[in-house]
């Protein structure tokens, strides 16, 4: 008698997959494990059994079942570990400054950029903020996202903060996706005094963790934004509350950020444009994962080759969206792996390995997601595409079919 299971993919034409130990770096993150003509058997949301189609098909037989007719591949579900998803309004016009020869941090300074975002996320009422993010993390799923990570930062002041995280943790809750709240300080506040904002900082962060708001710190460490010296005092206070930190470092100037990263152990540092290669190797060394965002790179046409570097200087390599209304709007995943072949000269092994597992490692969640392994959550992309070279290699193209999340499939129309 063959045992029930809740889903069965059978007549898989790769199964490609990240392979342990984690987090992928060095030679090994050219590593990744592909099955041809294999099955996969779902029971209870997670990945009960995986192997040759002759093998699960002999043991299992699913509830409900999907044959690939050995046509398509399935891959573990994007991990995206770093978005700024919840926001409102929109920024084409900077965006098209931009690329006329405006500077990102002059528009801030003058009231665009963030500050623009946060008074038109404020001047929505929360049910529209929480449909048009709906709709963000429906595109995302349909490009292959199934966790997202999703910052606060549009609030800068630690009540709208607070608001924005006791939205997004509304999201997480109605979701089916796995979604992770982070508390990101971008800016200090305009009005008021700096001492007066880390006294309240201090009072508020026990709070954030005792609520479940969120167990994630993130600052944007950068001229004009937070400097060393506050970012120093902050991060001293949520490591002490063991709040995991991620960091925007390195993006248009290089302050040093990296100094606090290695100093307080962060999960993984972003940007890191300008990062040296010395601080890199430490980074490597500590397993801090170093985040990039070819959409990101690509806009603000930054030398390419930048995540080859990175990978050669150690550090275990994450590529994510940074999904936000100014300088990365686009969830195409897709997409983003063709960049990472093409212009920051990943192979496609490596691009696979630094948007699955090592995104999830990033996020502390690489004995749960990020792979196809027996016991971890069932989030699977189905490709219509019988090879996984033909990713990069459709530029722009979507050839995914179904998303599974937790063992429920969607069909991608
Ligand atoms: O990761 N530069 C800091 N944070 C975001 C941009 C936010 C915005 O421009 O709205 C980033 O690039
Ligand atoms: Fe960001």
């Amino acid at each position: 008698m063959k045992e029930s299971v809740d889903l069965l993919i059978y007549n898989i034409k790769e199964i490609v997959t990240p392979i342990a130990p984690y987090p992928k770096k060095e030679k090994l993150i050219k590593d990744i494990s592909i099955i041809s003509n294999g099955a996969i058997a779902i029971k209870d949301g997670k990945i009960y059994d995986i192997s040759s189609n002759e093998k699960i098909r002999d043991l299992y037989k699913g509830e409900f079942e999907i044959d690939l007719r050995n046509e398509n591949i399935v891959l573990p579900g994007f991990v995206d570990p770093h978005t700024h998803l919840l926001f409102g309004g929109s920024r084409e016009d900077e965006f098209l400054l931009r690329l006329e020869g405006a500077d990102y941090l002059e528009i801030q300074k003058r009231g665009g950029g963030i500050i623009k975002t946060k008074n038109d996320t404020f001047s929505f009422p929360e049910k529209i903020l929480i449909e048009e993010t709906k709709k963000r993390l429906n595109s995302g799923i349909s490009y292959g996202i199934t966790t997202f990570e999703i910052k606060s930062g549009y609030g800068l002041n630690i009540d709208k903060e607070i608001i924005l995280l006791e939205i997004i943790n509304k999201l997480r809750e109605e979701s089916k996706m796995k979604i992770i709240p982070t508390l990101l300080l971008h800016l200090l506040p305009e009005d008021e005094e700096i001492d007066v904002f880390l006294n309240d900082l201090s009072d508020i962060l026990p709070y954030i963790i005792e609520k479940n708001l969120s167990h994630n710190i993130d600052i944007f460490i950068e001229k004009g934004a937070f400097d060393i010296e506050t970012s120093d005092k902050i991060l001293n206070k949520a490591k002490n509350l063991n709040f995991k930190i991620s960091l925007h470092i390195d993006q248009f100037n290089d302050i040093n950020g990296v100094d606090l990263a290695i100093k307080y152990n962060a999960n993984s540092v972003s940007h890191i444009d300008l990062t040296k290669e010395e601080k890199l190797y430490i980074l490597g060394k500590k397993n801090i994962v170093g985040i990039i965002f070819p959409i990101e790179r690509l806009i603000f046409s930054k030398e390419p080759k930048r995540g080859r570097e990175i990978i050669d200087s150690g550090v275990p390599l994450s590529i994510s969206t940074d999904f936000n209304p100014g300088t990365s709007p686009s969830l195409n995943f897709p997409l983003i792996i063709s960049l990472s072949v093409i212009r920051e000269s990943l192979t496609i092994e490596e691009a696979i390995n630094a948007s699955t597992i090592n995104s999830a490692y990033a996020l502390n969640l690489s004995d749960e997601i990020g792979s196809i392994e027996k016991g971890k959550r069932a989030d699977l992309i189905i490709f219509e595409l019988d090879s996984y070279k033909k990713i990069p290699y459709f530029v722009g193209m979507n050839f995914i079919k179904y998303v599974i999340i937790n063992g429920e499939v969607m069909k991608i129309v």
